[in-house]
């Protein structure tokens, strides 16, 4: 039987990851949608967390991709950190059969596992809430994109062995690679 692997990214993934984003936000307007740019300038960033780059692989084949990326939380406090969820893409003829849902889990799991607090994402609630994420601007955190209102979300991860700091609040900074979308 073929199973789903859920593993964190390496070198060889870089070119099969680009064709899953570029495939799954293609848009008429551009030749290259401007996710696939996003991730190669993030891999290149201090941003950038081997593990939390999360790979599904079905067949030998990638059909999905859920990231995780550095981002700053500034209050009058100071700054934390926190995580940025996206892209998240899986490819056009897997859709729907659950490795969306898997892929970005597995990275939630493992950004848990490492201690992390808090996940931000902006996109669509009807997917994101199944993770538990809720408005971002009810908990306190502003972004660019807080305006939206639903679609900029967010998701306290448990306490676990290697971390157990409240949340932050405040102002979500994220890094120049971000102002590619
Ligand atoms: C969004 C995406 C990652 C979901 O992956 P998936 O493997 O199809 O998702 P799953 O099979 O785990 O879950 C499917 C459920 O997610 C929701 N869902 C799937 N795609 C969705 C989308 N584009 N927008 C909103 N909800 C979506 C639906 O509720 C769906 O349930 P249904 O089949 O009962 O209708 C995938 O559709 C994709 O790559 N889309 C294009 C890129 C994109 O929009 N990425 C997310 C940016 S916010």
């Amino acid at each position: 039987m073929t199973t789903l692997r859920l593993r964190p990214e390496d070198p060889a993934d870089e070119a099969p990851v680009a064709q899953v984003l570029a495939a799954a936000f293609a848009r008429p307007d551009v030749a290259t949608p401007p996710e696939v740019g996003l991730v190669d300038d993030l891999r290149h960033s201090e941003a950038w967390l081997p593990p939390l780059a999360m790979v599904a692989e079905y067949g030998g084949e990638v059909v999905g991709y859920a990231l995780l990326t550095r981002v700053q939380v500034r209050s009058d406090g100071g700054a934390a950190p926190a995580l940025a969820l996206g892209p998240v893409a899986v490819a056009k003829h897997r859709q729907r059969v659950g490795h969306g849902t898997a892929v970005v889990q597995a990275a939630l799991d493992a950004a848990t596992e490492l201690g992390e607090r808090l996940v931000v994402v902006l996109g669509d609630p009807a997917f994101y809430r199944r993770f538990g994420f809720e408005r971002a601007d009810r908990m306190g955190l502003t972004s660019p994109w807080s305006g939206l209102g639903e679609p900029w979300q967010a998701l306290v991860l448990p306490p676990s062995a290697s971390g157990d700091a409240p949340p932050p609040r405040g102002e979500v900074v994220f890094p120049p690679p971000w102002s590619k979308v």
